[in-house]
């Protein structure tokens, strides 16, 4: 199904939504389109995927995993779960506000939040929920939100779910940016406090924003900034603590969030900032004190994570001239690419159902590779997007580029 019919299913009625949608999916599923695969095994270079209705695991090489320092089957780290399983058990057996707060908890948080130059932090089950944490525990009703246009869908989700009047912004156009906050100042009440948020690193195209300069502007409007640093934690930074370690600006955004899910290679997430504003979100948001603490073996897998990128910085160099060279590469060839700074690769070769094709053809032959179409990137602007990782071999990067290229070759695409 392309995006425009996506799109004009949308504004059906939920009934006829419901079997239209049924209808797509069975049919989506005969034709092995769907996105959906069962993996098997431990989230590596190479990885056992099945299809929703195929009956074997195929070993596939995998480019479209977010495990970019390759530490989600690492032995320390698995070593150091085991260790942790031993001496604290598993769940938490509450939210962090009655029985589900540890030692091990704080000592993370005091870790995370030093990551960013920061005073304190709050551990939430994911970013998903860290995002939610932030807007409702920070503003209300009589507040505003001057958002990323290329905001992740748990912002915006938070800033229906709260009510938080709102207004998006384009990243790329930091002039309109502040000529909007001007705007928005000029016509507010006193009182109104105006908060910001933006992707440090886009995880739709994998280039990291102009933060110095967001930064400024936020700071001469006296406006609140939450950086969302999901896809830039591990990935950008000489040493891998994301976008404001990688501008040399640690400690001056207000609030920065990322997750434990992607470079870190675990799951879970975290909010960093001042004592001020994070004992507001220990205290009074729902989505941190409503649910239960992260379970233990997570908070020693972070842990042990935060432990290899200390130990180990080459594995953000080697990240770093992995997605370099695949940059070169996919250039050599003649595919068209966006050149980020993290680890992601976005490769546009042909629309709507073109990418579908040439994703399904690749996943056949034995390459994993993710797409993106609507709703996450506007319609004409899908794309395949590649995930490197620093433990991927120059042979498996050549391996990838050989059969992208072979593929687009084959679909007229190239
Ligand atoms: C920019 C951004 N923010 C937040 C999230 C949510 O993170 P998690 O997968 O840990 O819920 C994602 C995940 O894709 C993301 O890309």
């Amino acid at each position: 199904m392309d995006s425009r019919s996506l799109i004009e299913l949308e504004r059906q009625p939920f009934k006829q939504r419901l079997a239209h949608q049924y209808a797509v999916y069975l049919k989506e599923l005969e034709h092995g389109y769907m996105a959906g695969r069962e993996g098997h095994g431990p989230v590596d270079r190479r990885m056992k995927y099945k299809e929703l209705n195929g009956d074997a695991f195929n070993e596939v090489l995998v480019f479209g995993s977010n495990s970019y320092l390759g530490m989600s089957n690492d032995p320390y780290v698995k070593r150091k779960v085991i260790e942790a399983v031993e001496l604290y058990g598993i769940g938490t057996g509450g939210s962090p506000a009655f029985s589900g707060y540890t030692k091990q908890h704080k000592d993370l948080e005091q870790r995370l939040a030093a990551l960013a130059g920061h005073e304190d932090a709050v551990l939430l089950p994911g970013g998903y929920m860290a995002n939610l944490c932030w807007v409702n525990g920070l503003m209300n009703r009589n507040d505003i939100i001057v958002y990323d246009k290329h905001s992740h869908a748990s912002v915006i989700n938070a800033i229906k779910m709260t009510g938080v009047p709102f207004y998006t912004f384009d990243p790329d156009n930091l002039d309109a940016f502040e000529e909007l906050l001007e705007r928005i100042k000029a016509r507010a009440k006193p009182g109104v406090q105006v908060f910001s948020t933006v992707e440090g690193v886009r995880s739709v195209d994998g280039t990291v924003i102009d933060l110095p300069r967001y930064l400024q502007v936020c700071k001469r409007h006296d406006v609140i900034t939450i950086l969302d640093d999901a896809h830039a934690l591990g990935t950008v930074g000489k040493t891998g603590r994301g976008t404001l370690e990688h501008f040399d600006v640690i400690g001056q955004a207000d609030l920065r969030m990322s997750t434990c899910s992607k470079a870190i290679g675990a799951q879970g997430a975290f909010v960093s900032g001042s004592k001020e504003h994070i004992f507001l979100l220990r205290n009074f948001s729902y989505p941190y004190l409503f649910t239960s603490g992260l379970a233990q073996p997570t908070i020693a897998a972070i842990s042990a994570a935060l432990d290899l990128m200390e130990r180990e910085p080459e594995r953000v160099t080697k990240l770093h001239e992995n997605v370099r060279y695949m940059q070169d590469q996919l250039e050599a060839v003649g595919l068209k690419i966006i050149r980020g700074e993290s680890g992601i690769i976005p490769v546009f070769i042909g629309a709507d159902g073109m990418v579908r094709k040439i994703n399904r053809e690749l996943y056949a032959r034995g390459l994993f590779v993710n797409i993106m179409e609507y709703p996450m990137v506007p319609p004409g602007l899908e794309r395949l997007r590649l995930s490197v990782m620093a433990t991927h071999t120059r042979e498996e990067i050549d391996t990838a580029v050989s059969m992208i290229a072979q593929a687009a070759r084959e679909f007229g695409c190239l």
